[in-house]
Protein backbone atom coordinates (compact mmCIF):
# COMPACT_ATOMS: atom_id res chain seq x y z
CA UNK A 1 0.00 0.00 0.00
CA UNK A 2 0.97 3.35 -0.62
CA UNK A 3 2.52 5.90 1.86
CA UNK A 4 0.15 8.51 2.98
CA UNK A 5 3.05 11.08 3.83
CA UNK A 6 0.30 13.63 4.21
CA UNK A 7 -1.50 11.38 6.87
CA UNK A 8 1.54 10.72 8.68
CA UNK A 9 2.12 14.36 9.21
CA UNK A 10 -1.05 14.69 10.55
CA UNK A 11 -1.16 12.17 13.27
CA UNK A 12 2.49 13.44 14.32
CA UNK A 13 3.71 10.08 12.97
CA UNK A 14 7.24 11.32 11.88
CA UNK A 15 9.65 9.10 13.35
CA UNK A 16 12.31 10.60 10.36
CA UNK A 17 11.95 14.33 12.17
CA UNK A 18 15.01 14.60 14.12
CA UNK A 19 14.77 18.13 14.51
CA UNK A 20 18.27 18.63 13.33
CA UNK A 21 19.58 18.73 9.79
CA UNK A 22 21.63 15.20 8.55
CA UNK A 23 25.17 15.28 10.22
CA UNK A 24 26.77 14.04 7.41
CA UNK A 25 25.56 17.15 5.30
CA UNK A 26 26.92 19.52 8.20
CA UNK A 27 30.24 17.84 7.95
CA UNK A 28 30.37 17.84 4.23
CA UNK A 29 29.31 21.73 4.23
CA UNK A 30 31.93 22.92 7.06
CA UNK A 31 34.46 21.77 4.14
CA UNK A 32 32.78 22.30 0.99
CA UNK A 33 30.07 24.97 1.07
CA UNK A 34 27.66 24.09 -2.12
CA UNK A 35 27.09 27.08 -3.65
CA UNK A 36 23.96 28.06 -6.19
CA UNK A 37 20.67 26.60 -7.09
CA UNK A 38 19.52 23.73 -4.48
CA UNK A 39 16.81 21.54 -4.78
CA UNK A 40 16.03 19.47 -1.62
CA UNK A 41 13.32 16.55 -2.87
CA UNK A 42 11.35 15.61 0.34
CA UNK A 43 12.49 18.09 2.51
CA UNK A 44 10.50 17.45 5.67
CA UNK A 45 10.30 20.30 7.64
CA UNK A 46 13.21 21.41 5.61
CA UNK A 47 16.29 21.36 8.23
CA UNK A 48 18.80 20.59 5.67
CA UNK A 49 16.96 23.43 3.24
CA UNK A 50 18.11 25.74 6.10
CA UNK A 51 21.60 23.83 6.51
CA UNK A 52 22.18 24.29 2.84
CA UNK A 53 20.93 27.79 2.60
CA UNK A 54 23.67 29.15 4.53
CA UNK A 55 25.96 28.56 1.90
CA UNK A 56 23.62 28.53 -1.74
CA UNK A 57 22.11 31.12 -3.07
CA UNK A 58 18.97 29.64 -3.42
CA UNK A 59 17.68 26.40 -1.58
CA UNK A 60 13.83 24.88 -2.90
CA UNK A 61 12.15 22.52 -0.51
CA UNK A 62 9.59 20.34 -2.16
CA UNK A 63 7.30 17.67 -0.83
CA UNK A 64 4.43 16.11 -1.61
CA UNK A 65 3.14 16.86 2.16
CA UNK A 66 1.48 20.29 2.81
CA UNK A 67 1.49 19.65 6.70
CA UNK A 68 5.12 19.16 5.61
CA UNK A 69 5.90 22.00 3.98
CA UNK A 70 3.95 23.70 6.59
CA UNK A 71 6.01 23.11 9.22
CA UNK A 72 8.99 23.86 7.11
CA UNK A 73 7.76 27.55 6.55
CA UNK A 74 7.33 27.91 9.80
CA UNK A 75 10.76 27.88 10.92
CA UNK A 76 13.12 31.56 10.56
CA UNK A 77 14.47 31.55 6.90
CA UNK A 78 18.51 32.00 7.38
CA UNK A 79 19.07 32.86 3.48
CA UNK A 80 17.31 32.51 0.29
CA UNK A 81 15.12 28.98 0.98
CA UNK A 82 11.75 28.47 -0.05
CA UNK A 83 9.19 25.57 0.07
CA UNK A 84 7.14 24.12 -2.30
CA UNK A 85 4.13 21.30 -2.04
CA UNK A 86 5.08 19.39 -4.97
CA UNK A 87 5.82 15.71 -6.36
CA UNK A 88 9.43 14.80 -7.41
CA UNK A 89 7.63 12.75 -10.09
CA UNK A 90 5.91 15.79 -11.59
CA UNK A 91 8.34 18.74 -11.12
CA UNK A 92 6.33 21.75 -12.88
CA UNK A 93 8.38 23.16 -15.50
CA UNK A 94 9.90 25.79 -13.58
CA UNK A 95 11.80 23.59 -11.72
CA UNK A 96 13.44 21.51 -14.24
CA UNK A 97 16.65 22.17 -15.80
CA UNK A 98 17.81 24.55 -13.71
CA UNK A 99 19.48 23.25 -10.03
CA UNK A 100 23.19 23.00 -9.29
CA UNK A 101 22.62 20.72 -6.69
CA UNK A 102 19.98 18.26 -5.78
CA UNK A 103 20.09 17.14 -1.86
CA UNK A 104 19.19 13.66 -1.40
CA UNK A 105 18.34 12.37 2.41
CA UNK A 106 15.97 9.98 3.63
CA UNK A 107 13.33 10.73 0.14
CA UNK A 108 14.95 7.66 -1.96
CA UNK A 109 14.44 5.36 0.83
CA UNK A 110 11.10 6.51 1.18
CA UNK A 111 9.63 6.11 -2.07
CA UNK A 112 8.56 2.52 -3.60
CA UNK A 113 11.31 0.95 -4.57
CA UNK A 114 9.73 -0.13 -7.97
CA UNK A 115 10.17 4.25 -8.44
CA UNK A 116 13.70 4.15 -8.31
CA UNK A 117 14.33 4.31 -12.09
CA UNK A 118 11.96 7.20 -11.87
CA UNK A 119 13.78 8.64 -9.03
CA UNK A 120 16.88 9.04 -11.16
CA UNK A 121 15.23 10.61 -14.07
CA UNK A 122 13.48 12.27 -11.53
CA UNK A 123 16.43 13.95 -10.47
CA UNK A 124 18.66 13.87 -13.27
CA UNK A 125 15.57 16.46 -14.80
CA UNK A 126 15.48 18.69 -12.37
CA UNK A 127 19.26 19.55 -12.46
CA UNK A 128 21.21 21.76 -15.10
CA UNK A 129 23.66 19.92 -17.55
CA UNK A 130 26.79 19.24 -15.10
CA UNK A 131 24.98 19.63 -12.24
CA UNK A 132 25.44 17.37 -8.86
CA UNK A 133 23.81 15.14 -6.87
CA UNK A 134 24.72 15.13 -3.17
CA UNK A 135 23.28 12.49 -1.31
CA UNK A 136 23.49 10.25 1.88
CA UNK A 137 21.97 7.49 0.86
CA UNK A 138 20.02 5.20 3.84
CA UNK A 139 21.78 1.40 2.88
CA UNK A 140 20.47 -0.37 6.05
CA UNK A 141 17.85 0.60 8.23
CA UNK A 142 17.83 -2.51 10.04
CA UNK A 143 15.18 -3.96 7.86
CA UNK A 144 14.67 -5.85 4.80
CA UNK A 145 11.45 -7.12 4.30
CA UNK A 146 9.69 -5.40 1.59
CA UNK A 147 6.41 -5.32 3.19
CA UNK A 148 7.81 -3.43 5.95
CA UNK A 149 7.66 -0.37 4.15
CA UNK A 150 9.44 2.44 4.22
CA UNK A 151 12.63 3.21 4.90
CA UNK A 152 13.94 0.73 1.84
CA UNK A 153 17.71 -0.21 1.83
CA UNK A 154 19.66 -0.24 -0.55
CA UNK A 155 22.98 -1.89 -1.51
CA UNK A 156 26.29 -0.06 -3.10
CA UNK A 157 25.79 -2.28 -6.30
CA UNK A 158 22.40 -1.22 -7.22
CA UNK A 159 23.42 2.10 -6.25
CA UNK A 160 25.83 1.74 -9.00
CA UNK A 161 23.08 0.16 -10.83
CA UNK A 162 20.70 2.94 -11.15
CA UNK A 163 22.78 6.22 -11.34
CA UNK A 164 25.09 5.19 -13.25
CA UNK A 165 23.23 5.14 -16.71
CA UNK A 166 22.79 9.01 -16.21
CA UNK A 167 25.34 10.19 -13.74
CA UNK A 168 29.14 9.45 -12.86
CA UNK A 169 30.24 8.50 -9.39
CA UNK A 170 33.07 11.50 -8.26
CA UNK A 171 33.29 10.43 -4.59
CA UNK A 172 32.02 8.23 -2.17
CA UNK A 173 32.42 8.11 1.82
CA UNK A 174 31.11 6.49 5.18
CA UNK A 175 29.67 9.45 7.27
CA UNK A 176 31.58 10.15 10.13
CA UNK A 177 28.58 11.67 11.85
CA UNK A 178 25.24 10.68 12.00
CA UNK A 179 22.37 10.59 13.80
CA UNK A 180 22.26 8.26 16.86
CA UNK A 181 20.89 5.14 15.62
CA UNK A 182 22.33 4.93 12.10
CA UNK A 183 25.76 4.81 12.41
CA UNK A 184 27.50 2.94 9.83
CA UNK A 185 23.75 2.38 8.21
CA UNK A 186 24.56 5.43 5.68
CA UNK A 187 26.58 6.42 2.47
CA UNK A 188 27.63 9.50 0.57
CA UNK A 189 28.33 10.30 -2.72
CA UNK A 190 28.61 12.98 -5.21
CA UNK A 191 27.91 12.78 -8.52
CA UNK A 192 27.46 14.59 -11.86
CA UNK A 193 24.84 14.38 -14.10
CA UNK A 194 26.55 12.73 -17.21
C1 LIG B 1 11.24 9.82 5.43
S1 LIG B 1 10.63 11.42 5.14
C2 LIG B 1 12.14 12.41 5.22
C3 LIG B 1 11.93 13.89 5.34
C4 LIG B 1 13.23 14.68 5.46
N1 LIG B 1 14.10 14.42 4.33
C5 LIG B 1 13.91 14.35 6.76
O1 LIG B 1 14.90 13.59 6.76
O2 LIG B 1 13.43 14.82 7.80
C6 LIG B 1 10.30 11.37 3.38
C7 LIG B 1 9.69 12.66 2.90
O3 LIG B 1 9.52 12.58 1.48
C8 LIG B 1 8.27 13.12 1.15
N2 LIG B 1 7.89 12.53 -0.14
C9 LIG B 1 7.52 11.25 -0.39
N3 LIG B 1 7.28 11.07 -1.70
C10 LIG B 1 7.50 12.27 -2.29
C11 LIG B 1 7.40 12.73 -3.63
N4 LIG B 1 7.02 11.90 -4.62
N5 LIG B 1 7.71 14.01 -3.89
C12 LIG B 1 8.08 14.85 -2.88
N6 LIG B 1 8.18 14.48 -1.60
C13 LIG B 1 7.90 13.20 -1.31
C14 LIG B 1 7.36 12.76 2.32
O4 LIG B 1 6.23 13.54 2.43
C15 LIG B 1 8.33 12.94 3.49
O5 LIG B 1 8.30 14.26 4.00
Amino acid sequence: MPTDWEANYQRNETPWEKGAPSPGLVDFLRTEPVRGRVLVPGCGFGHDARALAATADEVVGIDIAPSAVKGARAFPNVGGERYEAADLFALPPRLRGCFDWVWEHTCFCAIDPAMREAYVAAVAGALRPGGHLLAVFYLDPGHDHPDEGPPFGVSQAELDAFFSPRFTLLREWLPQKAYPGREGREWMRVLRLS
